[in-house]
């Protein structure tokens, strides 16, 4: 399914890099430490991919100076073919900074990222090359749509990745599988981006930093390594928080970009809720205290006139969308949103209830609680049906 991201920078992508020579379609760059197992089928079944599918493609090993027979065995193939290619880093072991030196050497305008131990399946590599040849800046295998999945996975790592995907998806609430090693970019998306690749998670780095507007995600089932070991470690996950913190600080100092973009709606949305809360006290005030009105009644003539305050700042404002709309589809979307306040407020007093009644919380907090939870719902419902496509 295609998307887009809207209203993050268009202005012109960045020419860097543009002026290497471009001797092939499209640079497939496999990260290696120590894969003396599988690096030699990997590059074969990359490069009968491209030959089924006449594809010009070339390889691209970026290996961090293994210890076992990697290097020597990708010199002997590379010695043979021009389409084969070898650099071995030194110095900076890792696996972003080895895919971001691989960017800077590749000879073609499309880049492809694919893991050495076959998680990744190669025969969709022309899927994520069409992808890119079709329009789209980004192209993501993802574990986390309809298609996708991960075999053979222990619970614990299940459970670390999912924390890490969500996490990232706080940044991309668009993208399912924002950690993924397997994707594909154009090349100008990355030329020139002050990316600062740590740890594993490369894609975030790129789409919190790369010039691009438009993705497609593109379902792979990951299949565990059978030879080898993973080489994920504990450290991994610090290196990850300090990379979505950079993410945010680089975010907020340029003011544009995806996650920007998002996380301005976001805090209007709260914004426009915090309005709405001062709208109803002012307004139960007034009609019971002026009005003479019973005060359960002013509540409810409160509260709905709340929902209609709430929905015009968002319309107007958080999602900017409401120039030149015709007033029947203003309707509708004021009905969608009326129906999902009154699931947040269902929401909210659930929560409430349940944590104070039968968990034993104080009140407050469980009120807090439920505000929370109900905030979450109304955004996400309300960014994706009642303002969909704004
Ligand atoms: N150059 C280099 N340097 N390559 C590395 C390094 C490194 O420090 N560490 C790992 N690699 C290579 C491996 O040789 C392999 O080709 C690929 O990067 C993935 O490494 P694995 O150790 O097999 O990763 P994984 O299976 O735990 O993690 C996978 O899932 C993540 C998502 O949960 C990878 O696909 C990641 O790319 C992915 O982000
Ligand atoms: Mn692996």
């Amino acid at each position: 399914m295609p998307g887009s991201i809207r209203g993050s920078s268009s202005s012109g992508r960045l020419k860097e890099g543009s002026a290497t020579t471009e001797t092939y379609d499209l640079t497939v760059i496999i990260p290696t430490f120590n894969e003396e197992e599988n690096i030699a089928a990997i590059i074969e079944a990359v490069s009968g991919v491209f030959r089924v599918n006449g594809i010009r493609g070339e390889v691209l090993v970026v290996d961090d100076d293994s210890k076992d027979r990697t290097i020597e065995i990708v010199r002997a193939i590379a010695g043979q073919r021009d389409d084969v290619r070898l650099i071995v880093r030194r110095e900076d072991h890792g696996l972003s900074q080895s895919v971001v030196e691989g960017f800077g050497a590749a000879r073609s305008g499309i880049l492809q990222v694919i893991d050495a131990d076959f998680s990744h399946p190669p025969k969709l590599i022309p899927r994520f090359y069409e992808a890119i040849r079709g329009g789209a800046d980004v192209a993501i295998g993802s574990r986390y749509m309809r298609g996708g999945n991960i075999e053979d996975w222990p619970i614990k790592r299940r459970v670390i990745s999912l924390g890490a995907t969500a996490f990232g998806r706080m940044l991309f609430p668009e993208i399912t599988d924002p950690v993924s090693g397997f994707f594909s970019v154009r090349r100008d998306v990355v030329a020139g981006a002050p990316l600062a690749p740590r740890g594993y998670k490369i894609l975030m780095e790129v789409l919190g930093k790369g010039r691009w507007e438009t993705f497609v995600e593109i379902p792979f089932v990951f299949k565990d390594r059978e030879e080898g070991e993973s080489k994920l470690r504990v450290g991994t996950m610090v290196e990850y928080l300090k990379q979505c913190a950079g993410i945010v600080r680089f975010a907020v100092a340029r003011r544009t970009g995806p996650v920007w973009t998002e996380w301005t709606k976001i805090v209007r949305f709260g914004l426009v809720g915090l309005s709405g809360i001062l709208v109803n006290m002012g307004l139960l005030y007034a009609l019971t205290e002026i009005a003479g009105l019973y005060y359960l009644v002013s509540a409810v003539i409160a509260i709905e006139l709340s929902i209609v305050n709430n929905f015009i700042w968002n319309d107007l404002w958080t999602f900017q969308s409401a120039r030149g709309l015709r007033f029947g589809r203003r309707i509708q979307r004021f009905l969608s949103f009326q129906a999902v306040s009154m699931g947040g407020l269902v929401i909210n007093m659930g929560v409430l209830y349940l944590l104070a009644d039968i968990a034993g919380v104080y009140y407050l907090v469980a009120n807090l609680a439920g505000i929370l939870i109900a905030f979450a719902w109304n955004y996400a419902v309300n960014r994706h049906f009642t303002w969909v496509g704004a």
